[in-house]
């Protein structure tokens, strides 16, 4: 029996364990009861005499040599599983995912009409919140002291008297035609505020998109053909619409714009008030005062407006019953969108 080549396999053996469970397994093979040391130990009498010292000193030295590169491999196995915390690291467990969030049902509905209206050729313009009493009134052809104001209540800026919030998305049409000429055609997403009593369907802020086009030539059926286009794509396309006169100071004639309601599809329910019709925007055609306001040829151009309540929209798309609802931040609310 060659003890060089035994040896040799043992070291290989014992360099291969990964843990202290292999290394184990091994320390039995080789140094347990029934191992290969003790076997080879009780071989030594059944070999010729003169053999037997030698071979016996050979076995005894496997044997220390064995001993100490177990106890070598042990010390760095321990020293291993102690640089991971002892840990056992399950490298098959799923991770863990990171939580996603999801665009806000807000934004999904805004980002939904501006892209409605994009087909249709509409730029889609910002303005700022904090507005000019002017923009948001006198360019609008709502003068100081017309009872119209009351209509859109205001929160102004206190030290600052001719600085408000701005109560609708229609002062952008004045800095918008103040700023380029006709042919325009623009819908304006936003924030808007309004100084009412919160409950489950006004709050102090909430969103409108606004929209407008002027160019010659351009009548009331180019506003009903838009915004039939528009109601259709947000809604079904088996939705009626219907357009009762209505005052707003900046257009003539104006309109509010009614859908079919969603749930009893007109036949009338408690979500239409038994109308069977849910109102869903103001529009009209722009009054020439406007125009002049913002230097247009009112002989030239004309054009048609509409403004929506965002909020609103959700609440009738998604079946919502409380404006509030909006602007918890309640997880549970958002998550399902
Ligand atoms: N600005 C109006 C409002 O907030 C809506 C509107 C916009 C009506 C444009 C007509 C034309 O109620």
């Amino acid at each position: 029996m060659d003890i060089n080549l035994i040896q040799a396999q043992i070291e290989a053996d014992l360099s291969n364990a990964g843990s202290l469970q292999a290394l184990e397994e091994l320390r039995v093979k080789y140094l347990g009861r029934k191992g290969l040391i003790a076997e080879l130990t009780s071989s030594i009498p059944a070999l010729a005499v003169e053999d037997r010292g030698n071979f016996g000193k050979e076995v005894n030295a496997l044997k220390s040599r064995l001993l100490s590169l177990i106890h070598e491999k042990e010390k760095s196995l321990a020293g291993d599983s102690g640089k991971a915390g002892n840990v056992d690291v399950d490298i098959g467990m799923p991770g863990i995912a990171a939580v996603l969030g999801s665009t806000h049902p807000i934004t999904g509905i805004i980002d939904e009409i501006c892209t409605i209206f994009s087909r249709m050729g509409f730029s889609v313009l910002e303005g700022p919140e904090v507005e000019t009493e002017y923009n948001n009134f006198t360019g609008l052809n709502i003068p100081s002291e017309h009872p119209s104001r009351d209509a859109f209540d205001t929160f102004y800026l206190e030290n600052y008297p001719k600085l408000l919030l701005r109560s609708h998305t229609s002062p952008v049409q004045v800095r918008a035609m103040k700023a380029h000429k006709p042919p325009l055609a623009v819908v304006v997403p936003g924030r808007v505020y309004r100084p009412d009593a919160v409950d489950a369907s006004h709050l102090f802020m909430f969103h409108q998109v606004e929209g407008f086009l002027v160019d010659e030539n351009i009548r009331f059926s180019d506003l009903k053909g838009t915004l039939e286009f528009f109601v259709k794509s947000v809604f079904s396309s088996d939705i009626k619409m219907r357009f009762r006169p209505h005052f707003f100071p900046f257009t003539e004639p104006s309109a509010e714009v009614d859908i079919s309601c969603l749930i009893c599809k007109g036949k009338g329910c408690s979500a239409c008030g038994k109308k069977g019709w849910l109102e869903i925007l103001g529009a009209g055609m722009i009054h020439p005062n406007v125009f002049k306001q913002v230097g247009y040829d009112q002989k030239k151009y004309t054009g048609f407006a509409f403004g929506m309540g965002i909020e609103r929209i959700a609440m009738l798309k998604y079946g919502i019953n409380d404006i509030r609802l909006f602007f918890e931040n309640d997880l549970r609310f958002l998550k399902q969108f």
